[in-house]
């Protein structure tokens, strides 16, 4: 299955993982490149350059395929230039295939010249975005694709709210340069569906935390399975961070403060980072925020990364195939 993706990108399948904070690790983003998708290794985990390239050759024990860095800057978390400048001299120094820019533009924290550092490097910049607005200026700005985020993606959708299957076209017929899309994807009828409304690829996250390689406690796994496409909410708005969620005891709690206009000094400390080790290492599915988006309702099962992959592509090709010989019988 060759899209303009899998050329610009040098992957077999058209199916990329986002970045995934304390779970986009060299173990699952080697298993997804090696299965002949795009696996992520997600920078925010790694304080500093020299433990981000560590990592970055970590993955490079486990596979000599390619695979790209996430970099998040939200304007809420803004770290410095500096902070920022590190992940990038890391991704340059080592030649990483390729970077996925979450939150704000790379000017916006990094400085503009990262993007020439990193197009000189020969490192594809994609930018993960909510809107055409934003889409059209990454072109401009000389990104080399745009990922289309409908607001039923996990992690920080923009409050635009804009759905998948209207933002990927819109997208598309917008932008020149090649489209991702991402939000709902988890399966063989996602692909298809993704490319007939003009993406080139689909990014996954939330369906790689069911994988065997995915370092997380069986507990998170059998919840996401377990739970449903309506069981996710949107939270944050009044702090000026929308995510999505997980509807557990924690959520329940923000969104309860959220409506007596609680402000972020009592919503911190119920998501905070920290708590992170207590869900995804111990399985407390209650101790804080887990991000995940509606595709969690298409999720029934633990397999491989190769497994999946496999099974996506093919039931993607499968999907074309009924719907070309329906046409021609008609
Ligand atoms: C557990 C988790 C953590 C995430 N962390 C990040 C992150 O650090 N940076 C980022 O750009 N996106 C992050 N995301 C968003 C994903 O990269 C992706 O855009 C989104 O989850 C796609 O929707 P899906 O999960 O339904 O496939 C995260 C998603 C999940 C599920």
């Amino acid at each position: 299955m060759k899209t303009r993706i899998t050329e610009l990108l040098g992957i077999q399948y058209p199916i990329v993982c986002g970045g995934m904070m304390r779970l986009a690790r060299p173990k699952l983003c080697a298993a997804i490149s090696e299965a002949g998708g795009l696996g992520n290794l997600t920078a925010a985990m790694y304080g500093n350059k020299k433990e981000l390239i560590a990592a970055i050759r970590e993955v490079r024990e486990l596979t000599d395929k390619p695979f790209w860095v996430n970099v998040t800057m939200l304007p809420a978390m803004n770290l410095g230039d500096r902070h920022y400048q590190n992940y990038f001299e890391a991704v340059i120094e080592e030649k990483v295939a390729a970077v996925e820019v979450g939150g704000t533009p790379l000017d916006r924290f990094a400085g503009g010249e990262y993007l020439q550092k990193l197009k000189d490097a020969g490192v594809k910049i994609i930018h993960k975005l909510g809107s055409v607005r934003h889409a059209v200026h990454a072109e401009k700005a000389g990104y080399d694709a745009v990922i289309a985020a409908g607001v039923e993606e996990g992690g920080h959708p923009l409050n635009d709210n804009v759905a998948t299957t209207v933002l990927t076209p819109r997208m598309a017929e917008s932008v020149k340069i090649p489209v991702i899309t991402a939000g709902g994807m988890a399966d063989g009828r996602g692909l298809a569906a993704a490319l007939c409304l003009g993406a080139e690829g689909i990014l996954m996250a939330s369906r790689f935390i069911c994988t065997r390689e995915c370092e997380v406690h069986d507990n998170v796994r059998q919840e996401l399975i377990r739970r449903q496409e309506y069981e996710t909410v949107l939270y944050g708005n009044t702090i000026g961070l929308q995510g999505r969620a997980l509807r557990n005891d924690t959520i329940k709690k923000v969104l309860e403060i959220e409506e007596r206009k609680g402000g972020l000094n009592e919503i911190l400390p119920l998501i905070a980072g920290t708590l992170g080790p207590e869900i995804w290492e111990k399985g407390n599915i209650n101790a804080g925020s887990i991000n995940v988006g509606q595709s969690i309702g298409l999720i029934h099962d633990v397999v491989s990364c190769r497994e999946l992959l496999d099974r996506i592509v093919h039931e993607a090709e499968a999907i074309i195939g009924q719907v070309k010989a329906q046409a021609e019988a008609n």
